[in-house]
């Protein structure tokens, strides 16, 4: 089960309005969306965005059952599009976004799509569950893309110390045979990491793992062009909230926010973490971070 993360932190960012229009961009199976739509009252308007169809219906299913829900729409495709989205719905407007980034435990854990350093799984990392064949998976960018590229991939999106070796690696074993696996993938990087590195507490495919799905799914750019659609689709003092994962996807909020400082006030000075008692239910979000804007 996924546990919403920063869930009474978040909820209280948005100040949410009664009856107003709201955007949950990375809706999954609801629990933000379904506090919000408590929230809204059945004058209210909530959109659901998610690129994981299976994760969506059972929002659906679940909001659909509410008391009072608000009016939904259940929109399956990148939250880069927000804009257009909204454009669609004849909206032009809203009071508040949530986007709690990064992907779910059950996309992790369940999905079999590639996510986890510790399952034997088709190397996939897509956020939509049934990619079409123009749409890059994991499995294209270790067996095609340079040398040169997945080490720029590895520093820029995960900061990975053994870059180099591990992008060199790469393209050495899959001269041999294709890389199809998350297991093939995982003992590549243990034949060249050292040992201390192989034996500390992070596990030394996370960075590895951490830069292919960002890259997979062009992690940054969607988030830019978020953040960048973010003043003409607020109303006045509508809020914004995100929840971050990592530090670069921290920094990519963090400064893709500040460079609206002309729309966005920014009202979470520093970022909010989760409190001791939600680390102890939940140690997922133990990396968490919450940042808040306000349309000015
Ligand atoms: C951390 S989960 C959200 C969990 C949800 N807030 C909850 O508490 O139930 C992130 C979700 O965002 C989706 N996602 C990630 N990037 C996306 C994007 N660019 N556009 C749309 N959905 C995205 C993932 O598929 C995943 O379902």
């Amino acid at each position: 089960m996924h546990i919403p993360v920063l869930l009474h932190e978040s909820i209280e960012g948005l100040a949410i309005k009664k009856g107003g229009v709201y955007v949950d961009c990375t809706t999954n199976r609801g629990g933000h969306s379904i506090e919000i739509a408590k929230l809204l009252g059945k004058d209210g308007t909530l959109v659901c965005i998610d690129l994981d169809q299976e994760a969506l219906a059972e929002a659906k299913e679940k909001l659909r059952k509410l008391k009072n829900a608000p009016t939904l729409h259940f929109v399956h495709s990148n939250f880069r599009h927000i804009k257009s989205i909204i454009e669609s719905l004849s909206i032009s407007q809203v009071d508040g976004v949530i986007a709690d980034l990064g992907l779910s435990s059950q996309e992790l854990d369940e999905s079999g799509r590639g996510f986890s350093f510790l399952r034997d799984e088709p190397l996939q990392m897509t956020f939509d569950a049934h990619p079409t064949d123009d749409m890059t998976t994991a499995y294209d960018i270790v067996n095609s893309w340079s040398e040169s590229t997945i080490a720029d991939i590895l520093y820029g999106f995960a900061d990975e110390t053994y870059r180099g070796r591990i992008a060199r690696a790469i393209v050495e074993s899959r001269r041999a045979k294709p890389i199809s696996t998350t297991k093939q993938l995982v003992d590549i990087i243990a034949s060249v990491v050292p040992a201390a590195y192989r034996h500390r507490k992070t596990h030394f495919a996370t960075k590895t793992f951490q830069a292919l799905r960002m890259a997979t799914n062009d992690e940054l750019g969607s988030i830019n062009e978020l953040i960048d659609s973010l003043p003409s689709i607020l109303e006045p003092h509508g809020r914004v909230c995100f929840i971050t994962f990592h530090s670069t996807e921290d920094r990519i909020v963090k400064q893709g926010l500040r460079s609206h400082v002309d729309a966005l006030k920014i009202i979470s000075k520093k970022a909010i973490v989760p409190q001791e008692q939600e680390l102890q239910q939940n140690p997922r979000a133990r990396s968490a971070q919450l940042r808040i804007v306000e349309k000015i």
